[in-house]
């Protein structure tokens, strides 16, 4: 699953275990510095649990080195999405810290495209310092006039997968109708709010109450229901869609992907972005309803967010203003400290979370602009 930033990952590891290596012995002038990390202790056998992570302090001398283009970033946000899963199961090696989504100040830079003081964000790792070793991969802030954390959700990976998804791949029309799971988390609150925007009904399931009301009074979603409190989830969906579902945002997988099968209109798409419900299974679910597929000429389509980079630039132009403007909506879950990250991350494939859950690692406000648009944007959320 999301091969090129596996294969990033796996370099920056890589690489950076060369890079200490190298540091150790040949840059011994080198401060040697204290770093809180989120260590992968144990393997995950089933589901992610927090003994197999590890809050622990190293010892470490870390410093960019221009021969190798790398750059020494301070952490400030650091995201938890369903895909630190993938890294950590099949990227990781045990003693290792942590690495995923986050937004970082660079402190030194050995690279030509970053200089001390930008901020960034992209692959880092769970730790107050970090040393990237393949920072082409990072995206540079331009835009700090909102909160810095939005760019682990909504201006970051999960937002691009959002409009990626929705424009690329779900093909809509005005006037469709448009069903979503998982759809108070981070992807699945933004892809309602673009299918609103657009000119489609929308409808989303949550796993909770609270979720359900605040996909109806706050995202602006048409209808939403609790899959959890659903004897019968294709009476539910009957219900919500009684003429059928023109697109399945799918994020979860299992019974619910069954259901939403018997109930696509003639020539409906799937866009397949996540099966968030089989990832902690040791076997995953079978899938029965897959005929009809045929006889209602539905499309069904798996997608990458990291195929559409170059979309990003177009992503920001429209959703700056539009955040700016009070027509999308967001909320964060906010674990303050790397000390409750491990719990912030398993608590994702509970549904802990609502909205996109953030480790706040160290906070940094970069000008008074932001700091008034965060109240704001704040203040919006609450509401
Ligand atoms: N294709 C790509 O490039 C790409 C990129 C990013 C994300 N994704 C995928 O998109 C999906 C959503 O990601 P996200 O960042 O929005 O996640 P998120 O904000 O972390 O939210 C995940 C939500 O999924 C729900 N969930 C957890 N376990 C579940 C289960 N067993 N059954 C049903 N729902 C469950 C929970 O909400 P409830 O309370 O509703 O259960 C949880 O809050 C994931 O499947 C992720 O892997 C794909």
């Amino acid at each position: 699953m999301y091969c090129l930033a596996m294969f990033l990952t796996n370099q920056i590891q890589e690489e950076r275990e060369r890079e200490r290596m190298e540091k150790e012995n040949n840059n011994a002038s080198v401060e040697v510095m204290s770093n809180n990390q989120v260590i992968y202790r144990e393997q995950v056998r089933g589901s992610l649990k927090e003994t197999n992570l590890e809050v622990r302090t190293s010892s470490e001398r870390l410093k960019a080195d221009a021969g190798l283009g790398t750059i020494f970033v301070k952490n400030l946000y650091l995201a938890c999405d369903p895909y630190n899963l993938t890294i950590i199961k099949y990227l990781t090696h045990l003693g290792s810290p942590v690495t995923g989504y986050g937004v970082a100040r660079v402190l030194e830079s050995g690279h030509p495209n970053f200089k001390k003081g930008d901020l960034v964000w992209g692959i880092t790792g769970w730790e107050e310092y970090s040393l990237i070793t393949a920072p082409e991969t990072c995206f540079k802030i331009e835009h700090t006039d909102v909160p810095l954390s939005y760019y682990t959700g909504l201006l970051g990976m999960p937002g691009m997968t959002a409009y990626a998804g929705f424009f690329e791949v779900c093909s809509p029309k005005k006037g469709e109708t448009v069903f979503i799971s998982a759809a108070a988390g981070a992807v699945g609150l933004l892809v309602g709010q673009f299918a609103k925007l657009f000119g489609c009904y929308v409808v989303g399931s949550a796993g909770s109450k609270e979720k359900v009301n605040l996909l109806k009074n706050k995202f602006g979603f048409d209808d939403a229901f609790n899959y959890k409190e659903e004897p019968d989830l294709d009476a539910a969906l009957k219900r919500c869609f009684p003429e059928g579902i023109d697109i399945y945002f799918e994020n979860v997988g299992g019974k619910m992907l069954d259901a939403v099968l018997l109930n696509m209109k003639l020539h409906g798409r799937i866009t397949v972005c996540g099966m968030i419900s089989q990832y902690n299974l040791k076997q995953p679910e079978g899938i029965h309803n897959l005929m009809n597929l045929i006889l209602k000429r539905v499309r069904m389509e798996g997608f990458v967010v990291s195929d559409y980079c170059h979309l990003y630039p177009k992503f920001l132009e429209t959703v700056l203003p539009q955040i700016k403007e009070g027509k999308i909506v967001y909320t964060e879950d906010m674990a303050e400290g790397l000390e409750n990250g491990p719990a912030a991350l398993v608590g994702v494939f509970s549904g802990h979370n609502v909205g996109k859950q953030v480790v706040m690692v160290s906070r940094e406000c970069v000008s008074l602009k932001c700091a008034i648009n965060g109240v704001l944007m704040a203040w919006r959320s609450t509401r």
